[in-house]
């Protein structure tokens, strides 16, 4: 086998009139009838091959296509000054052949390799060819980074990564378990983790003191853009510390990844509390990268002068005012004004001009220019009915609204906390409460004393990192004091047997000295798409599955053998369902 001697980055100059052998992929050929230029491509980068008529090497190019694996020797020389390609690397350069080796033979691929095009269930399907892009190849190269970052981080701040099982217990952590079923002991399952949560706590309860893992999670829950049933956590968790002290590890953590991985300096993480982000933005991740905040018109003195939009008993009006611009059209604020119908809300629009205004309520606003503040055309969009739900539907405008008309700035990075989330939350389905980020979370002990008896107004000591309006990652301060995790289990309808039968272990370990402890995980799908700027974890996960959690290489999930079950004491109902 003709064997490298230099990889395809390591190919410039200083190397012209040397002999180099290189190996990689033929990326495309260009026969001029007299001449073959070949592009050969590997990991580090592209160069340009010419094989001169009436060589041996000539013979066997001409039988290249795109995808063969080949070896070449070559001489190094420079290109003609008005031949040279500043898009590669190599553009100076290029190989004058002399040997060539197939190595391996491909078919025609059934997508491009070289171009960011084509539908996506093919490229699912041909993974492994989708994975020879560039971009995704550099996304991918982009992830290590940043996970041997983190590792280098935390080592120097004397975290240990310790792995913890993937067989274990279903845990209360509100997306489904995947589970498995155990051939040893039929009839008895184990789950997969949604996340290491007790595990890391058990950890500050042996002693560990600071302990981190980059952790794969399982959930089985409604697949989105950003939403893989395995993903991966940068997981933490800490002793002897509260809320401050994780905030600023993991801070300072992210701003080293932001400046050591893509050179960028995101400043301080400021903090917001989870009531003002909705006030203010109507969703607990909002993206600061522009404006347009909520205003609450509720208690002005005009309220009561908005005819249909004045709030009634129990009600919000909101406003948001979106910048000049001549992309939202009529058609697209009245289909909000419908939308909002069917949300039982209320919704009228109008831009200004100065001196009136114009738009679904132009007639009632122009009664109220001194009351209502816009600048020359700007249009305000005011929304009336129950608070969380007036908060939650101009929220989702707000965004869709900004990326429609373009005011959000690209590559760049607005980190901030959003503290203090609620307890619980009404879970309409199963008609209880339940922990709105897991019920290991410490509640405010001040709220659970004075509002015993309304779970919805109990704050907790839990914050999540927000970035561009993603929700990068969550944590806690602990329970740490089996009462407290009794107490906490009961008010979410876990019953005290129930509570014994799956954790007993846990609350158990807490009656051997359990430290106060805190902690977060960060998204690792989500913080790398977010730092190179794609929309869907698809584009930063090597194999990942489908929205309805397919693989559509490996076409899994997928039946097992007779065999299989019955070995595991398994019959199927109706398996095609
Ligand atoms: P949480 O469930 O909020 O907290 O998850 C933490 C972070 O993990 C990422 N994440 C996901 N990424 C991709 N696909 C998913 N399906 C998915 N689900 C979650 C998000 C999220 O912010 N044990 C706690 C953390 C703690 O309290 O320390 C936990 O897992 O970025």
């Amino acid at each position: 086998m003709l064997k490298r001697n230099y990889r395809l980055h390591e190919l410039n100059e200083s190397l012209i009139d040397k002999t180099v052998i290189i190996n990689g992929w033929v990326d495309r050929v260009r026969n001029l009838g007299g001449i073959i230029f070949v592009w050969v491509r590997d990991r580090y980068g592209i160069v340009q091959v010419l094989f001169e008529p009436e060589t041996p090497a000539y013979e066997i190019a001409k039988k290249l296509s795109g995808e063969y694996v080949v070896g070449i020797e070559g001489i190094v020389r420079e290109r003609p000054k008005d031949a040279q390609n500043v898009d590669l690397a190599s553009g100076n350069i290029e190989i004058l052949a002399k040997k060539i080796e197939i190595l391996a033979e491909s078919k025609t691929p059934p997508i491009y390799t070289n171009r960011d095009e084509g539908s996506e269930d093919v490229r699912l399907k041909y993974r492994y060819l989708d994975l020879r892009r560039r971009t995704l190849q550099s996304n991918l190269i982009f992830r290590h980074k940043l996970v041997q970052k983190t590792r280098e981080y935390l080592d120097s701040l004397d975290f240990l990564e310790i792995e913890t099982p993937y067989l274990m217990k279903s845990t209360p952590e509100g997306a489904r378990n995947f589970i498995v079923p155990s051939r040893i002991k039929r009839g008895t399952f184990y789950a997969l983790p949604q996340s290491p949560q007790i595990f890391k706590q058990l950890l500050m309860i042996a002693g560990f003191d600071r302990y981190y893992q980059i952790a794969r999670c399982f959930r089985d829950e409604d697949l989105r853009a950003d939403r893989q049933p395995e993903f991966t956590q940068i997981d933490l968790e800490m002793s002897f510390v509260d809320q401050e002290d994780v905030q600023e590890t993991v801070g300072n953590l992210v701003k080293y990844l932001f400046k050591s991985v893509l050179g960028k300096d995101i400043g301080d993480v400021p903090s917001m509390q989870y009531q003002t982000a909705m006030e203010l933005y109507g969703s607990d991740k909002p993206d600061l990268r522009f404006e347009m905040k909520m205003e609450n018109l509720t208690s002005k003195p005009f309220a009561s002068k908005l005819d249909f939009l004045s709030p009634r008993d129990g009600e919000e009006t909101k406003m948001i005012v979106v910048p000049k611009n001549d992309v939202l059209s009529r058609k697209d604020l009245d289909a909000y004004s419908e939308s909002a119908k069917s949300s039982n809300l209320r919704l009228g629009w109008a831009k200004f001009h100065g001196t009136n205004f114009t738009g679904s309520v132009g007639k009632l606003l122009s009664g109220l220019t001194s009351d209502v503040k816009v600048g020359e055309d700007e249009t305000v969009i005011l929304c009336v009915g129950k608070k969380h739900e007036v908060s939650t539907f101009l929220g989702k405008a707000r965004v869709e609204i900004a990326n429609k008309i373009g005011i959000i700035p690209q590559n760049t990075f607005k980190a901030l906390w959003i503290n203090d989330f609620p307890m619980f939350e009404w879970n309409e389905e199963d008609k209880r409460f339940q922990a709105q980020h897991h019920p290991f979370t410490m509640p405010y002990l001040e709220d659970l004393e004075s509002k015993p008896d309304d779970l919805s107004k109990i704050r907790a000591h839990s914050y999540d990192l927000v970035i561009n309006g993603w929700e990068m990652g969550s944590g806690s301060v602990r329970i740490h004091t089996r009462e407290l995790q009794e107490r906490v289990f009961k008010l979410i309808g876990i019953t005290e047997e129930e509570a014994k039968k799956r954790f007993g272990f846990f609350l158990e370990a807490f009656e051997y000295g359990a430290p106060p402890h805190a902690g977060f995980a960060i998204g690792v799908d989500r913080l790398v798409s977010v730092m190179v700027g794609v929309t869907s974890l698809r584009d930063v996960v090597a194999f990942p599955k489908t929205a309805s959690g397919t693989d559509l290489m490996m076409d899994t999930p997928s039946e097992v053998s007779e065999d299989q079950l019955k070995e595991l004491g398994i019959k199927l109902e109706d398996h095609r369902s």
